[in-house]
């Protein structure tokens, strides 16, 4: 029976593949990777860690890296040990954008007929809570895989950039609509229109980014805000995650409304019972995630 039938996409089938054939230079519990690194951070080793390893091309996001990162986040989504994702790359590039010399000879009837790029909403659809720490360049498709992620941390010689004008062509996987919505229409319009680069500090004083640290420091630190959101409901974690979300989707009145099907959700379970029982009695609350 073809693996397709029984449930493998292409980019799982590939890594099967590579495993059978014993490929592959990183490994997580089941799946070599070529192009990421995997690991489990944290005291508790409840926070995971995706690192872009396409060195030489300043992890520029071909195909295979793109779908090793979504069958990572797959993995982690399933894994009930883990609380929240980081995805990081290299102190010289998170990542310069998606792979130029794969999409130079790519048609229009190429890009259509094949859904160029659908594969790689997966990373904005994770339910786990995200952490994009970036340091050196996040153009591009770096830039926006960035800004599919719940929260971005930077380092401080950071860049981020939209510049496929540069390129004859237009961001293509969320730059028009999520660097607009994060700082608005005249700082996004001229950083597309241009292709200039915004710093880490600007970034931070635009919304783009939550907190800028030292080069080093960082990694350590977006894992430490995983373990932070890991001590809470990952129940609560979850639907805070799509609450906020919504925004982006809804009308205020509607938005609202969801949110307060959510809390009205929250009732139904364990955690709310004993967050609120622990306040009273004056203790650490013991969620079971349940
Ligand atoms: C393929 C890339 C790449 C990319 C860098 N490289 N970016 N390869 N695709 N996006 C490769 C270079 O070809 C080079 O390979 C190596 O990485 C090092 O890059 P250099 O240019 O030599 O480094 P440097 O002089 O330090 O300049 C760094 C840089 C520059 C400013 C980041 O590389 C650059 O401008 N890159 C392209 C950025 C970009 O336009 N991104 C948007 C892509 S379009 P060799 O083999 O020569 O050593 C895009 C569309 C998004 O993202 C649409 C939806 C996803």
């Amino acid at each position: 029976m073809s693996l397709y039938r029984v449930g493998l996409s292409r980019g799982m089938l590939s890594s099967f593949q590579r495993v059978m054939r014993g490929e592959g230079l990183h490994t997580s519990s089941a799946v070599q990777y070529e192009y990421i690194k995997v690991d489990k951070r944290g005291e508790k080793k409840n926070v995971g860690l995706i690192q872009l390893n396409r060195l030489k091309a300043l992890n520029a996001l071909c195909d295979g890296l793109v779908s090793e990162i979504g069958e990572a986040l797959q993995e982690m989504e399933t894994d009930t040990s883990i609380d929240a994702i980081v995805i990081t790359g290299s102190e010289r590039a998170f990542a310069a954008g998606a792979d130029i010399a794969e999409m130079k000879d790519k048609s229009f009837q190429d890009c259509y007929a094949r859904k160029f790029l659908s594969h790689w909403d997966i990373i904005s659809k994770c339910p786990k809570p995200t952490i994009a720490a970036v340091n050196g360049f996040a153009l591009g498709g770096g830039c926006e895989v960035a800004m599919m992620c719940d929260i971005i941390y930077a380092g401080e010689k950071a860049k981020f950039g939209q510049p496929e004008i540069t390129l004859g062509t237009i961001p293509g996987a969320g730059g028009t609509q999520r660097l607009t919505r994060a700082i608005g229409k005249s700082k996004a319009m001229e950083m597309i229109l241009t292709g200039e680069f915004m710093s880490a500090q600007e970034a931070e004083k635009a919304g783009l980014v939550s907190k800028v640290f030292p080069v080093e420091e960082l990694v350590g630190e977006a894992i430490k805000l995983g373990e932070r959101i890991g001590e809470f409901s990952q129940i609560a974690a979850a639907m805070c995650k799509e609450a906020v979300n919504m925004s982006d989707e809804l009308p205020l009145s509607n938005g609202l409304l969801y949110e307060k099907k959510l809390f009205h959700s929250s009732f139904a379970t364990d955690d709310k019972r004993e967050g609120m029982t622990a306040f009273l009695e004056k203790r650490k609350p013991d969620f079971k995630d349940n």
